[in-house]
C-alpha cells in the first residue's frame, strides 16, 4: 500500500480537485483506493456528499474527528479502516471489479485542530517534548500501519488543507510520496520552493529525534516522504497545448531543482471540473466528458501508476 499526500502551501490550486479525479480513475483502473479528508474545509467529503447527506450520514460519528477524539481524549478507540465508506454517488461509476473508492469523510469542526494538536506537543522537559511531538508526527503514519487497511488498500491519497501546520506534518511523515499540484504561475513557484524546503526541514528534524531515544519508548521506523512531481492543474489551454502566456511559469518549476514535473498537464475548465462536485461524481469517471480532458485524467493516472511503483496492480 502506497501513501500519497496530495499537498501545497498555496490554496486554490486544485488539489482536492485533482484528489477526487486521480482517486476515482485509480478505482476505475481496478485500484482499491482510500480517500482521506484531512481538511478541516471538507471540500473532498463535500465533492461525494451534499451537506444534508453528510449531516445525516456522517457527521455523528463517520468522519476522522472520532479518531483524533479518540486520539487524544480518551473516547473509545477506533480505527481509520472503520471511518471509511464509498460514498453511494459515485459507487456506480467504478466499472471494474476490483475497484474500490472509500473515503474517510473530514469534519468542519476540526478547525482548531491544529492548535489542539500544537499544544499536546508542548511543555514539559526536551524528552518529554520529543516524545510528545514524535507521537503526534507518527499519529496517522502508526494508524496506517493496521494491518486490516493495508490488506484492504493499494492506495491511500490524503487530501491536505493549504498550510504547513502540525496535520500536514502528520500526513507527510506517513507518506511515501508527495503529490504537488500546481497552478502556472509566480506565486505556485514560491509556494513549491517553500514547501521543498519545509519538508527537508521536516525530514532532517524527525532524524535527530530518531536519534535519541528515551527508556521505554519505541524503536520509531525511519521516514523518506519522496516528491512525485509537481502536477500542473488548472491551466488554461488552447489547442491542447498551454497558453504562450503561462508557459514561462511551467519552465520556471521545470528548472527547480530535483523537483519531477508530471508531463501531464489538467486544463481549466470550469464548466467540468467546478460543477462535478455538485453531482458527487469526479469528471473522471462521469459520462459525456470531452475526449480531451478524459485522455488528460487517464494520462495523469497513467504517470502516477508508473512513478509511484504501482504499475501491475490494476
Ligand atoms: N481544472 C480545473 N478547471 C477549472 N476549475 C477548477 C479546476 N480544478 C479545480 N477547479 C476549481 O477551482 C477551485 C479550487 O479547487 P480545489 O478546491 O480543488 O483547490 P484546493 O487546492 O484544494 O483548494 P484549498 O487550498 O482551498 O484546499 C474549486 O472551485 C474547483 O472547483
Ligand atoms: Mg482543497
Amino acid at each position: 500500500m502506497k501513501v500519497v499526500s496530495v499537498i501545497n502551501i498555496k490554496g486554490g490550486v486544485g488539489k482536492t480537485t485533482l484528489t477526487a479525479n486521480l482517486g476515482a480513475e485509480l478505482a476505475s483502473r481496478g485500484m482499491r483506493v482510500l480517500l482521506i479528508d484531512l481538511d478541516p474545509q471538507a471540500s473532498l467529503t463535500f465533492s461525494f456528499y451534499t451537506i444534508d447527506d453528510w449531516d445525516a450520514l456522517l457527521a455523528p460519528n463517520l468522519t476522522i474527528q472520532r479518531w483524533f477524539d479518540a486520539q487524544n481524549n480518551g473516547h473509545d478507540p477506533v480505527r481509520l479502516s472503520e471511518l471509511a465508506r464509498a460514498p453511494a454517488g459515485v459507487e456506480g461509476s467504478i466499472k471494474h471489479p476490483n475497484g474500490r473508492l472509500d473515503l474517510v469523510a473530514s469534519h468542519l469542526g476540526l478547525i482548531n485542530i491544529d492548535t489542539r494538536l500544537a499544544s499536546s506537543m508542548s511543555g514539559g522537559t526536551f524528552d518529554q517534548v520529543r516524545a510528545n511531538v514524535m507521537k503526534t508526527y507518527r499519529m496517522l503514519a502508526d494508524e496506517l500501519r493496521d494491518r486490516t487497511l493495508r490488506r484492504k488498500y493499494d492506495v491511500v491519497l490524503i487530501d491536505c488543507a493549504p498550510n504547513f501546520n502540525v496535520l500536514n506534518k502528520a500526513a507527510l511523515v506517513a507518506s511515501d510520496w508527495v503529490l504537488i499540484p500546481a497552478k502556472a504561475d509566480h506565486l505556485s513557484t514560491l509556494g513549491i520552493e517553500y514547501l521543498i524546503k519545509h519538508l527537508k526541514d521536516l525530514t532532517s528534524d524527525y532524524k535527530q529525534f530518531l536519534r535519541v531515544r528515551s527508556p521505554g519508548e519505541p524503536q520509531y521506523p525511519r521516514i523518506s516522504p519522496e516528491i512525485l512531481g509537481v502536477v500542473f492543474s488548472m491551466v488554461p489551454k488552447r489547442l491542447d497545448l498551454p497558453i504562450q502566456a503561462v508557459r514561462p511559469f511551467l519552465e520556471e518549476i521545470k528548472q527547480l531543482q530535483g523537483v519531477p514535473v508530471f508531463e501531464t498537464i489538467i486544463r481549466q475548465s470550469t464548466a467540468l471540473f467546478a460543477a462535478a462536485p455538485r453531482d458527487g461524481v469526479p469528471v473522471s469517471v462521469a459520462t459525456s466528458v470531452p475526449a480531451d480532458v478524459a485522455k488528460e485524467l487517464d494520462d495523469l493516472a497513467e504517470e502516477f501508476t508508473n512513478n509511484a511503483g504501482l504499475k501491475g496492480i490494476e
